[in-house]
């Protein structure tokens, strides 16, 4: 199929979904996956429609959380539909659900930007009023596909309160501006540990808020390190987490 044709199909596909948020970082490990999914339950639980994109074809890790592993989509005529998730019926995509258990994905940049186009293509998501996309580590070929194609209407960025985290969320926050996509704010995740004994707080440092300081965004929410929401989302467990880090926050 031609590039500009497929480019129609993904314009159709969004025109039905009222706001397309990405959650990126730059920077691995810190917590996009699981911001991701906790502002998606967030949003589904004040009674929105959401679709949640796992974007990371390399490290996918959204049907984990949401304890999916092993679901398969079916085919439509419209496409390709999303997996509903147990408790909020999230309308997750994941490459995760198309390839075997531990068989790894090895794709070279290209490759993955062109699978990536095919999803944004043929996922049949329907109405939505959110997308959430959870983008890979990196500001490689995915974000720069995901901002090129999609008319995104922010990202957030997650960071930790480290020093060496803030400054690789900071190329990230420059990517996205130079390629004209807002960037709605910083989610500073693992931000403190709270003794579940002696109740003392222990914190990290203040790379997170300088940042923001600096770009002039705000903290959305601050996540501690905690062993609750670690169990929860090892065991598959996220949509039973009580915990709402957003409280009023609508994007
Ligand atoms: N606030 C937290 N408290 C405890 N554990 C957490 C917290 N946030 C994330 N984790 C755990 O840290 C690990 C990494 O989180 P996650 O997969 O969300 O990061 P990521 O930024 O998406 O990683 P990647 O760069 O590989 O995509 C996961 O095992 C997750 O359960
Ligand atoms: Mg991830």
């Amino acid at each position: 199929m031609a590039e500009d044709e497929l480019s129609e199909m993904i314009r159709r596909k969004m025109e039905k979904i009222k706001k397309k948020i990405a959650i990126m970082s730059g920077k691995g490990g810190v917590g996009k996956s699981t911001v991701a999914a906790l502002l998606s339950i967030h949003l589904a639980k004040k009674g929105f429609t959401v679709g949640l994109f796992d974007a990371d074809f390399l490290g996918p890790s959204i049907p984990k959380l949401f304890g999916m592993e092993r679901k398969k989509p079916l085919s439509s005529i419209e496409g390709i539909e999303p997996v509903l998730s147990t408790k909020h019926a999230i309308r997750i995509m994941s490459i995760q659900f198309m390839t075997p258990d531990g068989i790894a994905v090895i794709w070279r940049g290209p490759m993955i930007s062109k699978v990536l186009r095919d999803y944004l293509a043929y996922v049949s998501w329907g109405r939505l009023d959110y997308l959430i996309i959870d983008m890979p580590p990196g500001t490689g070929d995915v974000p720069i596909t995901v901002m090129q194609e999609v008319n995104l209407d922010g990202v957030i960025m997650v960071a930790t309160p480290h020093d060496l985290t803030a400054s690789i969320v900071e190329r990230a926050i420059n990517m996205a501006r130079t390629m004209n996509t807002d960037v709605l704010g910083i989610v500073e995740n693992m931000s403190y540990y709270q003794c579940p004994e002696c109740g003392r707080v222990a914190r990290f440092g203040k790379g997170s808020d300088l940042l923001a300081k600096k770009y002039g965004l705000k903290i959305i929410a601050k996540i501690p390190l905690e062993e609750k929401l670690s169990t929860f989302c090892d065991s598959g467990l996220i949509e039973e987490y009580d915990k709402d880090f957003f409280e009023n926050f609508i994007p």
